[in-house]
Formats: C-alpha cells, sequence, structure tokens
C-alpha cells in the first residue's frame, strides 16, 4: 500500500477529507459520547441521592444533545460525500470500516432514543429539564400508556440501553484499534480524513492531541461533580410561604396595643371583634368560599414539585373564644391531586402512593384548638392518610372580617409514617420524607 500522502486536492473519486461541518461534529460527538458513558456508569452505580439525580440530569442532557447532533450529522452523510477509502484497502475492510461507521449512527441515535424511552415510561415521573434550562417532553404517546404497557416499554427502554451500551464498547474498539492501524501500520491517510492536514504515522501531533483530548474527557467525566443540589424542602416551602403569607407574616386582626400583654380572656375577645355576644359561647360554622385552596410541595431531589388537591371539603365550626368547643374536619380526595402533570398524577394514585382505589380519601380531624399568638393558632389533631392514622398539627392564621374569616396555614408531615411511597420509593433518597401541605381559604358564616 502506498504510504505517503499529501494534501491533495479533491479528486475525482471524492474529497480528501470530510468537510469542516463533518470533522466538527465528529470530535463533539465523539467527546460529548465518551463523557456520556462515564456520566452513565457514575449515575448507575452511584447511591441513588441527589448527587445521583445531577448526575442524571446531565446524562439527559448530553444525551438529548447528541440526539440532535447525531440526526444534524445524519443529514450531512446523507448530503455528502465521504473520502475514498484508501487505494487498495481490501474489501473486507472497507466493509468492515462502513459497518462500525453504521453502526456508530445506530448507536448515537438508539442510545439517546432508549434513554427518552426509559424516562418517559418511568413509573414515576421526573421531569427533564436539558442543562436546567429547557424543559424536555416525554416521548409522544408513551406517558399516557396503561400501567402493563408502560411498564413493558421500560424494560424495552433498559435492555435496549444497555446493549447499545455494550454495542457501542465494541465500536470503540474497533474504530480507534483501526485509526492505530491506518496511521501506524498502513501508514495512510485515513486520521487525515478526520483530522485536517495529519500525515501518517506515529509523531503526527494531531493523533496525539486527540489521545490527549481522549484522556482529558474521560478525566473529566469523573471530576466533574454536579453543583449541589439545593436542599430539598425549602424552595418548595418558600414559595408556597410566598404566596400563602405564613402566620408569622399575617397581622393581628384588631390592632390592640394592650393585647400582647394582656394574655387575659378579654383581651382575646376583643380581638375576633365578635359581632354578637353569642359568639363568645358559641362556635361558629363556617362555609368555605371558592378560591381557597389545598396545596402540597415536595421535592424530587432538587426539583420541586407543586400540587394541588382540587376536590376537598371542610366542615368548620370555630371562634376563637370558644376553642374548646371548636372542631374541624377536612376531607381530601386524593384522587383530586394535580401537580402538574397528568403521568406523574397517575403514579400520585397508584398503590406505591397514595393507593386511591383502596383509600380514595385522607381526613384530617381536629378537635383540639391552641392560639399561639393573636390571630395564630394551631389545630392538634389526626390525619388519616392510606389507612393508617397519625397526630398531626396545624399551625394557621385567622381574621376575621365581620362574616368572612380568611385562613392560611403550612404544616409538614412525615410521607413515610403513612405509607405514602412504597417499594422503591420508601427509600427518601429521591423524595425526601417531609411533604408541606399548606392552605388558604376564605370562610363564610353559616
Ligand atoms: C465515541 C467516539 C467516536 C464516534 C462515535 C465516532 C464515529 C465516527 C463515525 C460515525 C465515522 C464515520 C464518519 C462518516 O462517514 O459519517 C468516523 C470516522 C472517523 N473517526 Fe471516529 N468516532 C469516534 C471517535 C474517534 C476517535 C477517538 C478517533 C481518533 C483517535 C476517530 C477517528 C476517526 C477517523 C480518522 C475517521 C475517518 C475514517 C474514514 O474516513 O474512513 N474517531 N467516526
Ligand atoms: C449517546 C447517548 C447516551 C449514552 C452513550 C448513554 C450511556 C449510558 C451508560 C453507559 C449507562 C450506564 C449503563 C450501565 O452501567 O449499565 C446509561 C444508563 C442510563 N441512561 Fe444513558 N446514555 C445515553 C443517552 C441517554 C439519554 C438521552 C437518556 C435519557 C433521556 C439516558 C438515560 C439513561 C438511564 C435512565 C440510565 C440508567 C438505567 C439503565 O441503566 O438502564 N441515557 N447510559
Amino acid at each position: 500500500m502506498t504510504a505517503e500522502t499529501h494534501a491533495n486536492p479533491a479528486s475525482a473519486a471524492g474529497p480528501v477529507r470530510y468537510t469542516t461541518v463533518a470533522i466538527i461534529l465528529h470530535w463533539l460527538i465523539a467527546a460529548a459520547l465518551i463523557f456520556q458513558v462515564i456520566l452513565g456508569w457514575r449515575a448507575d452505580d452511584g447511591p441513588k441521592g441527589a448527587e445521583t439525580f445531577a448526575l442524571f440530569q446531565l446524562h439527559k442532557s448530553i444525551g438529548i444533545t447528541i440526539l440532535v447532533l447525531s440526526l444534524a450529522r445524519l443529514a450531512w452523510k446523507l448530503t455528502h460525500k465521504s473520502p475514498p477509502a484508501p487505494a487498495g484497502q481490501p474489501t473486507w475492510e472497507k466493509l468492515a470500516a462502513h459497518a462500525v461507521h453504521v453502526g456508530f449512527y445506530v448507536i448515537m441515535i438508539g442510545l439517546p432514543l432508549t434513554g427518552w424511552i426509559i424516562v418517559s415510561t418511568s413509573r414515576i415521573n421526573i421531569p427533564t429539564i436539558l442543562f436546567g434550562a429547557i424543559p424536555w417532553p416525554h416521548l409522544p404517546g408513551l406517558g399516557h400508556l396503561a400501567d402493563g404497557a408502560k411498564e413493558a416499554w421500560n424494560n424495552i427502554g433498559h435492555l435496549g440501553h444497555g446493549l447499545l451500551v455494550k454495542f457501542t464498547y465494541l465500536l470503540l474498539a474497533l474504530h480507534l484499534g483501526a485509526v492505530a492501524k491506518h496511521q501506524i501500520l498502513d501508514r495512510d491517510e485515513v486520521f487525515g480524513h478526520m483530522a485536517a492536514g495529519a500525515k501518517p504515522g506515529i509523531k503526527e501531533p494531531r493523533l496525539w492531541l486527540a489521545a490527549a483530548g481522549f484522556a482529558a474527557v474521560v478525566a473529566a467525566a469523573y471530576l466533574y461533580t454536579p453543583a449541589k443540589a439545593k436542599a430539598p424542602a425549602p424552595a418548595p416551602a418558600e414559595s408556597a410561604a410566598d404566596e400563602l403569607a405564613l402566620p408569622e407574616e399575617t397581622p393581628a386582626p384588631v390592632a390592640a396595643p394592650a393585647a400582647g400583654a394582656a394574655p387575659a380572656a378579654p383581651a382575646e375577645a376583643a380581638e375576633a371583634a365578635p359581632p354578637a355576644d353569642s359568639a363568645l359561647k358559641d362556635p361558629v360554622a363556617w362555609t368555605v368560599q371558592k378560591g381557597s385552596h389545598l396545596d402540597f410541595n415536595l421535592a424530587w431531589a432538587d426539583t420541586p414539585i407543586q400540587g394541588r388537591f382540587s376536590r376537598w371539603t371542610a366542615d368548620i365550626l370555630f371562634s376563637p373564644e370558644a376553642l374548646d368547643r371548636s372542631k374541624l374536619t377536612v376531607s381530601i380526595d386524593l384522587a383530586s391531586a394535580a401537580s402538574g402533570d397528568s403521568q406523574r398524577d397517575e403514579s400520585l394514585q397508584g398503590p406505591d402512593f397514595f393507593n386511591t382505589s383502596a383509600n380514595p380519601k385522607a381526613t384530617f380531624t381536629a378537635t383540639k384548638f391552641r392560639k399561639t399568638a393573636e390571630g395564630r393558632f394551631v389545630a392538634d389533631g389526626t390525619l388519616d392518610l392510606r389507612g393508617t392514622k397519625k397526630p398531626l398539627s396545624l399551625p394557621f392564621s385567622l381574621k376575621i372580617d365581620g362574616d368572612t374569616a380568611t385562613a392560611r396555614g403550612v404544616t409538614s408531615l412525615d410521607r413515610t409514617a403513612f405509607g405514602v411511597g412504597q417499594g422503591e420509593w420508601a427509600s427518601t433518597d429521591q423524595i425526601p420524607a417531609k411533604i408541606k401541605v399548606s392552605f388558604a381559604l376564605t370562610a363564610k358564616k353559616k
């Protein structure tokens, strides 16, 4: 085989090297893919915590980027001529090179697609936000399948992703082996196809540059530590607090300078500005008005999830002056939980979470109320959720203005105490145990 190649111009047989666009895409995709494989190992092996979650978010982001770049590259490939094989290359080598290149297109597109299938059919729906900024949908059609079909697709995704990963190792070994053979043994122009101006031989600096780049990408993929995931609970809780104006910030219903200093009963009586004397004695029945809402907030590692129950009722018998006889029963239709994603909401209703078919409702009953400050109370009661009853205290602020009362409150509960999160979700690595529940309601005297 003739070894020497010179920067010969494009011949009738085809161009001497890939175009600049193809070369840039090749090296970009090569670097991203190698980085991505190592990210995949790290994410898959790591303990399931916030860091693993962040690694997966990056794995998804880079994977989808590879998909987009690879589709662009395929479009290029179908519209441009590749450089010809070196003169005298045996047919089997040409076929092998062709097969490896086609194989690369299969994995460059197949890996992201199978990965995308996995996340689109996961039982818990984790939103994909590319590089923390671009929301990426689930694969159309897969998100709303019945449970069985979804699981089947999920298995296909896992199997496919795993097999394609193995296939990638084989292709890489063949590809790099072939580059070494062409460059060092055959001393032909093949490396120059992808590295403009490269001469054959071991001394070619571009060869060493590629090797150093390879090592750098491997090292970077191992050393990269994702930005620390935000502490799970505060983010959503704070936004809820902003919206709800937490009890601490709620002004006392009546400006009574002496009230704070004198915790005696008369001061309390003044506070609610009761329109009738009887209100001093009997708790009042209230009807919840439209616009009242009941929310829950949690974090999936660093992704805050905000949800709302759209169907719930509250039987309220309450007066600040008759706390000992006040009563509250809130009944929540768990199937009405909406968190902005129908697939996730279906999971929430499923046996791993609320199990709504067996326990359609959660009930909070309180018969004990305490006053903690002006306009601030705590309802001590029992939450019956998923068939488990546990004590729960609900602090709230209250303002009564004539016949209208506005109340806001926020509390947190431990989902694991109620069995919300079975199997793999029982662990609190990805979904912390604490769930914030908050409400804001307006009620009118009956
Ligand atoms: C994961 C990493 C890599 C992938 C996915 C990949 C993929 C590909 C593909 C698909 C082609 C064929 C281009 C086409 O006709 O469309 C190609 C060509 C080529 N690649 Fe890679 N490559 C990778 C890494 C590397 C590395 C590390 C080197 C060098 C050290 C390299 C050197 C070359 C060369 C020289 C060619 C031109 C071959 C020819 O013209 O026959 N590649 N690569
Ligand atoms: C070219 C792109 C990709 C490459 C090279 C790649 C590579 C890998 C590797 C090496 C693993 C670890 C497998 C193991 O240790 O057994 C992995 C796991 C995983 N990847 Fe990817 N991946 C790519 C794209 C994607 C995309 C786009 C997604 C999602 C949108 C994704 C989702 C996953 C998931 C969920 C796992 C863990 C589940 C499993 O092991 O089956 N991947 N990937």
